[in-house]
């Protein structure tokens, strides 16, 4: 399973880059906004720090815009991934994108329709966004189950880029239904690491340690 950070913030993603488990990141025009940063800018920064998938948003809503502003994007790195809407324009954007060898990740989804039509359009990622889905009274994990199983079903390529992650159970989750990858904000990265029995049981052995007097190497 993969992991992308869901941010802007470049010195976040400096900093979780360096563990080694930062497998791309997502960007929206709200985390654009949040970073207060250009963003063609800060798209070229985290392409530089993380060779994986970069996920940039087009915020045309029509094809030819959306594909006028996808060249701008793919002109940043190789590893820019357009970011499109779930509409018909983006999805007709997708096939002339994907066709052309460009990385597409398809957002907004929250249906399991919506994502058999991300597939049929050549996505290389479908965006189903959980946590929102979950705060409007649906379950998000029970769209992964369905979206997991007709890529099954048919063989799509496709990748499942669970979104709108809120929590590690979410994470959880998405890695038991066989998500392909997970976009979390950094905090949630960083509580998959913690345990307050990790804690609990490094600091008695710190402890300990400290009265044997020894030190390593
Ligand atoms: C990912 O690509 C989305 O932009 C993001 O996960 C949305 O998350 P939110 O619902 O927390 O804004």
């Amino acid at each position: 399973m993969k992991f992308f950070l869901d941010t802007a913030d470049v010195a976040e993603i400096e900093a979780l880059a360096a563990s080694g488990l930062v497998d791309g990141v997502t960007t929206n025009p709200s985390l654009v906004h949040k970073a207060g940063r250009n963003f063609l800018e800060v798209v070229k920064e985290i392409c530089a720090i993380v060779p994986g998938p970069v996920s940039a948003e087009v915020v045309a809503t029509d094809y030819e815009g959306m594909l006028r502003e996808a060249a701008v994007v793919r002109a940043i790195a190789p590893n820019v991934c357009v970011k499109l809407p779930l509409t018909l324009d983006g999805l007709r954007a997708c096939r002339t994108l994907t066709a052309d060898g460009a990385m597409v990740n398809v957002t907004l989804c929250f249906s399991a329709p919506q994502a058999l039509l991300a597939a049929k359009a050549g996505a290389t990622f479908v965006s189903p966004f959980v946590g929102r889905h979950d705060d409007a009274g649906f379950d998000g994990m029970a769209l992964i189950e369905d979206i997991r199983l007709i890529y099954d079903n048919y063989e799509f390529a496709t990748e499942i880029l669970v979104a709108s992650v809120r929590h590690p159970v979410h994470v959880l989750a998405a890695a038991k239904i066989g998500a392909d990858v997970a976009t979390m904000p950094p905090a949630v990265l960083r509580q998959l690491a913690g345990h307050p029995l990790t804690e609990k049981g490094l600091a008695a052995f710190l402890a300990d340690w400290a009265k044997t007097g020894q030190t390593i190497g």
